[in-house]
């Protein structure tokens, strides 16, 4: 029999105690597909007496994780997470000591992963990511190898399971925020600051990594024009469903015209009898447009033990077999400098909501500003009658410049009679 392949798993929680699992509930089949056998011989996390849901007792503890950069494995996985610190010196000093690894910290790749790439590259060891980016979908792959002939011209994606799991949760009981959020974090669903899931940047750190591969450019997260989900009410999701819409925490990175890239991560109207409104709960999805293979949806679950550790153990199996491959599909090096766009110039179909005093005029005011920003108005929904009070209009545009529509909702927040400044949501028909 060959030799085992030798693991070192740093952090235990959610994904790393998930991939202790897989790997022993599994190990016949993963011994057979891997054609050796898989044995995890040190694992390490903060708390050493910390009580888990795995059986640790054949492993070698290691008390502080850098220190797993020089023990005796073939593989590191790192699945402690942060962009800096500890995660990031373990890589670092692994790749830098010719070490296999394997992440999921989508945080660590999106702020460093061009650094980590020309490691891996100088030091001619793997670094796998599957977990990284949609969970459970082998997005990374399928970009990497799966379309690797096509001249990509889109990538979209519903990429953070947390906030697809909220969207769908208030729609669909009416619960409020904080409450389906902390049910996302028990089910090991969020990251351990929320924060990076409610406000689009963990779903942004994973579309800069999808850009990077799709388009063959330097990874660039500090050019995603990032919205969160917090400002979105359960009227807003109301409204989108009598449109026939639903909202999305929807990312986008497109080629325009003139070349330059653009990359979004926003809530965004979605027909909701299209395929990717469709998407709810956990599940994420990756909307890929190429040349060649023209469209292709994947679906499938992005957060929470299970679907994490399966992406995990398939690079692991990739290691195995001898399959991987550079960073992003070419070596570091070759990687190209974007032309970057701002999302001011997307022409699209827009959603806004305003709350105005139910007063004769303010709708000729309202009118008057986007005529005066060239916007045209597709429909338009007055909720009830209530002379004097505060009622909601809401509103979707005909095809109209970003910027344009921004510009107007400023100017129609300084009217009188306008209570707040308008939810303006972008709307994307697939
Ligand atoms: P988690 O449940 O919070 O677990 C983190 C683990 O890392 C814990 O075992 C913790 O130790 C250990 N740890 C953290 N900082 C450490 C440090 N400085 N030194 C030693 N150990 C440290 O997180 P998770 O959900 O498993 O996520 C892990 C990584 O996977 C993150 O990069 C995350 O973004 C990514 N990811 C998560 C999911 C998901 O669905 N949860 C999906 C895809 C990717 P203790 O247990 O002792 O506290
Ligand atoms: N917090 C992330 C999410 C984990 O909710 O999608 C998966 O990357």
């Amino acid at each position: 029999m060959t030799a085992p392949l030798r693991i070192g798993i740093a952090g235990l929680g959610t994904v790393g105690a998930g991939v202790v699992k897989m790997l022993q509930q599994n190990a016949e089949l993963i011994t057979a597909r891997a054609g050796r056998p898989v044995e995890v011989t040190c694992v390490s996390a903060r708390d050493k007496a910390k009580k888990r849901d795995v059986d640790l007792s054949h492993y070698q503890w290691i008390d502080a994780p850098e220190a797993m950069a020089s023990a005796d494995v073939d593989i590191v996985v790192e699945l402690m997470g942060g962009s800096e610190g500890t995660a990031r010196n373990l890589v670092e000093a692994s790749l830098k000591s010719g070490k296999a690894v394997i992440t999921a910290n989508k945080a660590l790749l999106a702020e460093h992963g061009l650094a980590l790439a020309a490691l891996a590259d100088a030091a001619k060891v793997p670094l796998m990511y599957e977990a990284a980016v949609a969970g459970g979908i082998p997005i990374i792959k399928a970009l990497r190898e799966g379309f690797a002939g096509n001249n990509i011209g889109a990538v979209y994606g519903i990429l953070n399971g947390t906030c697809n799991y909220i969207l769908t949760t208030m729609r669909e009981t009416g619960r409020g925020f904080d409450d389906v959020l902390a049910e996302a974090q028990a089910k090991g669903y969020a990251e351990a600051d929320p924060a990076f899931d409610v406000d689009g940047i963990d779903a942004a750190h994973k579309l800069s990594i999808l850009t990077a591969l799709a388009f063959g450019v330097k990874p660039a997260f500090g050019k995603v024009a990032i919205q969160g989900i917090r400002h979105i009410t359960a009227d807003d999701m109301e409204h989108a469903r009598d449109l026939g819409y639903r909202i999305k925490l929807l990312g986008m990175a497109r080629r325009m015209k003139d070349g330059a890239i653009v990359q979004t991560m926003e809530p965004t109207l979605v027909p909701q009898d299209s395929p990717i409104g469709a998407v709810d709960g956990v599940f994420n999805a990756v909307f890929v447009e190429g040349d060649f293979v023209h469209t292709s949806l994947l679906v499938g679950r992005g957060a929470g033990e299970g679907p994490t550790a399966s992406a995990v153990l398939s690079d692991i199996i990739d290691i195995a077999r001898g399959k991987t491959a550079p960073v992003y599909g070419v070596p570091a090096d070759t990687l190209k400098d974007a032309k970057w766009g701002g999302a001011a110039d997307i022409h699209s179909h827009f959603y806004m909501h305003l709350k105005v005093i139910d007063k004769t005029g303010v709708l000729a005011d309202v009118a008057a500003i986007l005529r005066d920003h060239n916007i045209s108005v597709e429909a338009m929904i007055q909720r009830g009658r209530n002379p004097d009070q505060p009622v909601p209009i809401v509103m979707t545009t005909h095809e109209t410049r970003y910027s344009d529509v921004l510009a107007a909702c400023e100017k129609i927040s300084g009217l009188k009679l306008v209570q707040a400044k308008p939810t303006v949501l972008r709307i994307e028909q697939f």
